[in-house]
């Protein structure tokens, strides 16, 4: 399968909307922590690697991601990370990390007990483990993509395209964290997006977790119009703007800290 290709312009249409679930995992990191090696796992455009830095000057953050383009954003934002082309799914640090932070990024990679058993093992003694996850599975949203990407003529289009795994519940990464952390808090928040403009549940979409379809479409520009036009079709009855012109979307999303013993 080929990778799916990040759009950086269109993955921060809504970044006020995407931010507010980072800041309020980033609220939750222990009082009188001072972290000396900080990793942002899949850190996108870079803005979460960015604020850790000016809030830990002494540290060395490193912002690692899978996608250059994103990387290339991240990299305007400031020159005194480390930023990295890099995989979540065979990350090793040389050292072990004082905070692993990632924010909307593991949801992307398959078979969390060993993912999350290696990362909490990738921290030292008193080191945290902070993350946030979509719980987007169940939303109307997905299950009108799934629904779409599941009719006949895309079979063949979408045949390589590997779909998005479901998180474990929440019981499940507390019995993997556990063994081996203290204070392993885990919580979830639906938050209800207001969104602006023309068929906006869409268009936030195409910002994430459509990448794989579009990228599958590349260089069909035809079928990519027709795919996003049976889709949206579909969200925009599914969500219709409110008498002042926004769209609404509730969107929960599970966030889980721990801190290694
Ligand atoms: C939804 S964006 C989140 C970006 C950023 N953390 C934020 O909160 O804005 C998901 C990011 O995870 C990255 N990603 C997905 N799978 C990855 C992997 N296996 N290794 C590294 N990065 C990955 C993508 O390239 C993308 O930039």
């Amino acid at each position: 399968m080929t990778a799916p290709q990040w759009d950086p312009a269109q993955y921060s249409r809504f970044e006020a909307q995407r931010d507010r679930a980072a800041l309020d995992l980033l609220v939750r990191l222990p009082e009188d922590f001072a972290p000396r090696e900080i990793w942002d796992l899949g850190c996108g455009t870079g803005q979460h690697a960015a604020l850790l830095k000016r809030r830990h000057p002494e540290a060395g953050v490193h912002g690692m991601d899978s996608s250059a383009a994103m990387l290339d954003q991240a990299r305007a934002l400031a020159d005194d990370v480390d930023w990295s082309v890099g995989d979540i799914a065979t990350w090793a640090p040389e050292q072990p990390a004082d905070l692993i932070f990632a924010n909307a990024s593991l949801q992307w990679l398959p078979d969390h007990t060993p993912l999350f058993r290696r990362l909490a093992e990738a921290l030292g003694p008193g080191g945290v483990l902070a993350v946030q996850m979509p719980l987007s599975w169940d939303t109307l949203h997905h299950r009108l993509m799934r629904e779409t990407v599941a009719e006949k003529r895309w079979a063949s289009l979408f045949a390589d395209v590997t779909a998005r795994v479901q998180a474990m519940s929440p019981e499940a990464y507390y019995d993997v964290l556990a063994p081996l952390c203290d204070d392993v808090d885990i919580w979830s928040t639906t938050y209800l997006h207001v969104l602006a403009g023309e068929n906006a549940v869409l268009e936030w979409m195409k910002g994430t977790a459509l990448r794989p379809y579009l990228t599958a479409l590349d260089g069909d520009p035809e079928a990519q119009d027709a795919f996003l036009a049976a889709l949206g079709g579909r969200l925009s009855a599914a969500f219709p703007r409110r008498a002042d012109g926004a769209t609404l979307l509730p969107f929960p999303r599970l966030f889980l800290v721990a801190q290694r013993r």
